[in-house]
């Protein structure tokens, strides 16, 4: 059988990069068919660079403060983006608002990862609104970006169990250690090909999904 060629990333980070450094891993360890080509950073002092620098890729920051409209910043980054020919943008913790024109340009082949059960608890500051809500549930969410901010159809979630003495910081680091297995795991479904959006529907399979796919922890599978 023919070697399947690895999807080729381009991976959008603001900060930490702890997702960026999960993908990169599950790569180097052969879990994952896939290649990040570049990595670009709205944050010239973003930690995650460091750890791509280190892994030999190509880093590139593009300051905001460089370009007075966020049009402009966008289609800098959709040119940048672009001279890699990217089979699918990775946002990993992009903290930018993205235009519409930019959206509709990589619809499709772009994907976000959010850190609640979405619909429930789009924006910023989910952990702390969570608990504050009293919610019962919580986890992340791997969806298309559409224009709607968080609004993309969802493919697949991972949830965590809200405990009693839970903080914003306890809840947000059990969280985060779910997302890095998800991101790794809806990657390596797109890579598979099993993956695809038409307009606002997931395709998994070719079958249309009715739901998210639900990514439990090993012992419950
Ligand atoms: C992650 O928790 C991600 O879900 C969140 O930012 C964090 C980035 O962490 N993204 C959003 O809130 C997007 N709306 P990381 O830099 O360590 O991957």
């Amino acid at each position: 059988m023919a070697e399947q060629t690895p999807l080729s990333l381009v991976v959008l980070i603001s900060g930490r990069g702890s997702n960026l450094r999960a993908i990169l891993d599950a790569i180097a360890s052969g879990r994952l068919p896939a290649t990040v080509s570049a990595v670009i950073s709205s944050n010239t002092t973003a930690s995650g660079l460091e750890y791509a620098r280190s892994n030999n890729i190509d880093i590139l920051a593009l300051d905001p403060a460089d370009y007075p409209e966020r049009i402009q910043y966008d289609r800098a980054l959709q040119g940048l983006i672009e001279r890699f020919s990217p089979d699918l943008v990775v946002l990993a913790g992009f903290m930018r608002v993205l235009s519409a024109e930019f959206v509709q340009h990589f619809r499709a082949r772009l994907i976000n990862i959010h850190p609640s059960l979405l619909p429930a608890f789009r924006g910023l500051h989910t952990h702390r609104k969570v608990l504050e809500a009293g919610a019962t549930e919580h986890g992340a969410s791997v969806h298309f970006v559409t224009e709607k901010l968080d609004g993309g159809p969802v493919i697949a979630q991972a949830q965590v169990p809200i405990l009693a003495d839970d903080t914003a910081e306890t809840l947000a680091a059990r969280v985060l250690e779910q997302e890095h297995r998800l991101y790794v795991q809806v990657i390596h479904w797109i890579a598979e090909g099993r993956i695809r959006c038409e307009g606002e529907q997931v395709l998994f399979d070719e079958q249309p999904l009715q739901q998210p796919r639900q990514l439990y922890t090993p012992a419950e599978q």
